[in-house]
């Protein structure tokens, strides 16, 4: 069920459901929460599963301007402030990984343990920021269709592409439902990102490090990064997935994160 809250000059839409130690799951670009639904299901039989729409994305409102990574981990805080929770294991996908980062960063005592899912810690390269404004700039021509066609080849395998008419249209869906200047926004403010290589030896918290086999967005390679410099990190690769590891292989994904969570 949908709540909404006002924080941070925003409305902030969200999902909460279940009890027990809190869990909190951030979406990718350019998404929303529903992509997590298979693990809100799941999860919440013996978590608190807590998930949102950052701003610019689903039924959260759009900001104007640039929503940094850092503004969104601080909306992500704010709710955690307003439902009176101190700690929680936080966990994103791509995106939601820089936000999950950027979190990190911000508030460290506030998180129980991280999950990183189909993410990286480095910042753009030039030729990614550039990317980033060419795709900025068709989608302020052209609204999200062209993004949806482009990106859908790298988000999801071959195998799903040619296998599974239903979840390619449902994550198609949920790119064509994303207002355009929220997903500029998101763009101008993934290419601001800070890196975040030096931070990862600093996570103290058990963290869940899984990737899609053939991710070509934020590849295995980068994944095996974050691993080695998180020292209490566990790397799992999820077979017949690229980047949105958890709409394709929800079963494996979930079956990682509840091992990992020890249910
Ligand atoms: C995402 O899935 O959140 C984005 O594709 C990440 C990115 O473009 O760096």
């Amino acid at each position: 069920m949908m709540e909404k809250i006002r924080l941070n000059n925003i409305n902030v839409a969200y999902e909460d459901q279940g009890t027990g130690p809190v869990v909190v799951l951030i979406h990718g670009y350019p998404f929303n929460r529903s992509m997590w639904a298979e693990q809100l299901l799941e999860l919440a039989i013996n978590r608190r599963v807590i998930t949102l729409d950052l701003r610019g994305h689903g039924d959260s409102s759009i900001s104007a301007g640039v929503a940094t990574m850092s503004q969104m981990a601080e909306d992500v805080c704010a709710l955690m402030d307003a439902n009176g929770i101190e700690r929680a294991t936080i966990g994103g996908l791509s995106m939601g990984g820089y936000v999950t980062l950027a979190f990190y960063h911000l508030f460290p005592d506030r998180v129980e343990n991280l999950l990183l899912a189909d993410t990286r810690a480095q910042a753009d390269t030039e030729e990614g920021k550039a990317a980033r404004a060419e795709q900025a700039k068709k989608i302020l021509a052209e609204g999200m269709a062209p993004i949806a066609d482009m990106m859908l080849p790298k988000l999801l395998s071959p195998e799903t592409v040619s296998k599974s008419p239903d979840v390619v249209k449902r994550v198609r869906d949920m790119i064509l439902r994303t207002s355009p200047e929220g997903a500029v926004a998101a763009l101008r403010a993934m290419a601001e990102r800070e890196d975040h290589t030096e931070l990862l030896s600093r996570i103290k918290v058990p963290t869940l490090i899984v990737v899609g086999a053939k991710d070509p967005i934020t590849p295995v390679a980068d994944s095996e990064k974050m691993h080695e410099r998180i020292a209490k990190s566990k790397l799992v690769i999820i077979e017949n997935a690229s980047h949105v590891s958890n709409i394709e292989q929800p079963e494996q994904f979930n079956h990682a994160v509840k091992e990992f969570l020890d249910f």
